[in-house]
């Protein structure tokens, strides 16, 4: 039996997924909560980094934004895109805004030096907040970038996750932010990425946070964890 994946990797709650997001996801069935940061067809590029990584899958296509926002999740999606993207974007409940400890460099003339990220938030049939109503603004410091161009920080993924309920997908894992946050709340999460290095990289991320132990989140009850890897041609459900 062939698979829309070529990897999978079951790491404790997470399973990983090395694939194109829109073959894999129609086999994942019911989706309880989508949190994600696509690809906002903005062909990143930036000349003021120290590390130099490769060009990101689909980057200019803003095709990916559009078809995430209307996947159909039962408790809730947060999927992360720029200011701009609004007009690409079915109007969304709530737009969360990220407070960053930089500013971008845009056009430096006539543009707001832009210290903010948002994401759009659709709430689905079943939504409720888990831990009463959130105010829209996160505030947390970006990383480095060290392991991806557009690496998220695991604490702006905290505060997401914690607003949803559910199985979390990341459809555009890249280096495994969100599934990495999950792991360390102790809830279940399915990541895709098409990029093999990324997807390296993400399931090295979400062994490292089971191996570890962390001061300022509950740590997962099942310590006993487990990795397994099935490739593409393995006999077995997609799921
Ligand atoms: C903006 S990045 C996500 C970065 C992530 N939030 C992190 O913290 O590392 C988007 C990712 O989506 C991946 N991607 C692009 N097209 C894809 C597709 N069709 N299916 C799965 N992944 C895809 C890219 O390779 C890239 O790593």
């Amino acid at each position: 039996m062939t698979t829309p994946w070529k990897r999978k990797e079951v790491i404790g709650d997470q399973t990983l997924y090395l694939g194109d997001c829109m073959e894999v996801m129609p086999t994942l069935g019911k989706v309880d909560a989508v949190v994600t940061d696509p690809p906002y067809g903005m062909s990143f590029k930036s000349n003021h980094r120290t590390t130099h990584h490769k060009k990101i899958a689909n980057d200019d296509n803003v095709l990916l934004l559009e078809w995430c926002c209307g996947l159909d999740a039962d408790h809730s999606k947060y999927i992360f895109c720029r200011w701009d993207n609004i007009y690409d974007i079915p109007k969304p409940k709530s737009l969360v805004t990220w407070v960053k400890n930089n500013w971008s460099m845009g056009d430096l003339n006539h543009e707001h030096a832009r210290q903010t990220e948002v994401a759009a938030f659709y709430n689905g049939n079943n939504h409720f907040f888990p831990n009463g109503r959130p105010q829209d603004v996160i505030r947390c410091a970006r990383t480095d970038n060290a392991l991806h161009p557009t690496q998220k920080p695991i604490d702006l993924m905290y505060s997401v996750i914690q607003w949803t309920s559910g199985v979390v997908i990341d459809p555009f894992m890249g280096s495994g932010t969100t599934l990495v946050a999950c792991a360390k709340l102790g809830r279940s999460g399915i990541g895709i990425e098409l990029d093999p290095d990324y997807f390296d990289i993400a399931c090295e991320r979400v062994e490292k946070a089971y191996q570890q132990t962390d001061l300022f989140v509950a740590p997962p009850e099942n310590t006993d964890i487990k990795r397994n890897q099935i490739n593409m041609f393995d006999d077995g459900d997609a799921a």
